[in-house]
């Protein structure tokens, strides 16, 4: 199989932390051009520290990091301190960062890594709110000819919103940058709630973590008994649902997952449903199909080649 080229767009967050881990872990499949840090989860100072702090515990401090949008393009920021934690990565008690940051800024970074390498040879992987993705694509429309895949974690359809009751967290946080990237063009595959919320660690599962007695292994278990309160106090959840990690997987291994290719449109004028997608699973409008909307995985399989993976770091 041909290596992914990859850009990863995250608001660090537990489940960012994982699938970070899961492709630093995979240097034979992945290359990981760099981490571009948004606004999300928590503030962008504190995705930026976390970012840093997760590419040391894997061992891997030469990873170009990112700052970039600090704000949404057209509203307030909404954080989500009640799911991850006052610093967004609760749990393990990890080292403050030494690496540094990149001077440039991600947005750029993403333009001048896209202009310069092959057409078609990055796939850009968005784990938070679309903000920094949308930017570049205003910024340097030439740039959506290159991109290969984006695959993204964000929305919902069969199982509505996480956050306010018919949004995902990321695309409300972000509904104008998801209303632009939708739209744009780019090849795109999304890991909704549909499917996420399938990927859940159950205490055998994040006991395999623990077992593995590495630094990875024990931090990846701590974060996610701290994340896991959130989903079982709301839905009664069996565990923590591994939200982003299934971007990585998905490179990995595309055959754990199944979905439709389909029409998919953003919410971004009712208050009601802001930042909803209206997924056209059913095929009932003329709308074009534009993403790859994903509403199954294999969860013994995602599960088998994580612990496996992060068992390397
Ligand atoms: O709704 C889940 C998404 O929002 C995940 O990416 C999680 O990290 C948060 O950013
Ligand atoms: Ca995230």
């Amino acid at each position: 199989m041909q290596k992914h080229r990859i850009i990863i767009d995250t608001d660090p967050g537990q489940d960012d932390a994982v699938a970070i881990l899961l492709a630093l872990a995979s240097p034979e499949d992945i290359d990981v051009l760099g981490l571009t840090i948004v606004a999300g989860n928590v503030p962008l100072l504190a995705t930026a520290k976390n970012a840093r702090m997760i590419c040391e515990l894997a061992g891997k401090p030469e990873t170009k990091v990112f700052a970039g949008c600090d704000r949404p393009i057209g509203r307030p920021l909404v954080t989500a301190e009640h799911v991850h934690g006052k610093t967004g990565l609760d749990g393990p008690d990890l080292p403050d960062p030494v690496m540094p940051l990149q001077e440039q800024h991600a947005v750029e970074f993403i333009i001048e890594t896209l202009r310069a390498e092959p057409a078609g040879s990055i796939t850009l992987c968005a784990l938070g709110p679309l903000t920094n993705i949308a930017t570049a694509i205003q910024k340097a429309p030439d740039i959506l000819s290159n991109i290969r895949e984006l695959v993204l974690m964000g929305g919902a359809y069969f199982e509505v919103g996480n956050i306010p009751p018919a949004a995902e967290f990321n695309i409300y946080v972000d509904p104008q940058a998801a209303d632009i990237v939708f739209k744009s063009g780019i090849p795109i595959v999304v890991m909704p709630l549909d499917v996420t919320h399938k990927a859940l660690v159950t205490k055998p599962r994040n006991d395999a973590f623990r077992a593995l007695g590495t630094k990875v292994g024990i931090a990846v278990a701590q974060m996610t008994d701290f994340f896991e309160r959130f989903d079982k106090a709301k839905y009664g959840s069996a565990g923590a649902p591994l939200h982003d990690p299934c971007v990585t997987a998905y490179l990995l291994k595309p055959e754990l997952f199944s979905g439709r290719l389909i029409n998919v449109e953003v919410e971004t004028s009712s208050e009601l449903t802001m930042g909803m997608t209206v997924a056209d699973w059913w095929r009932v409008t003329q709308r074009p199909p534009n993403a790859t909307f994903i509403g199954d995985l294999d969860a013994d399989g995602f599960f088998d080649l994580l612990t496996d993976r992060l068992g390397r770091l």
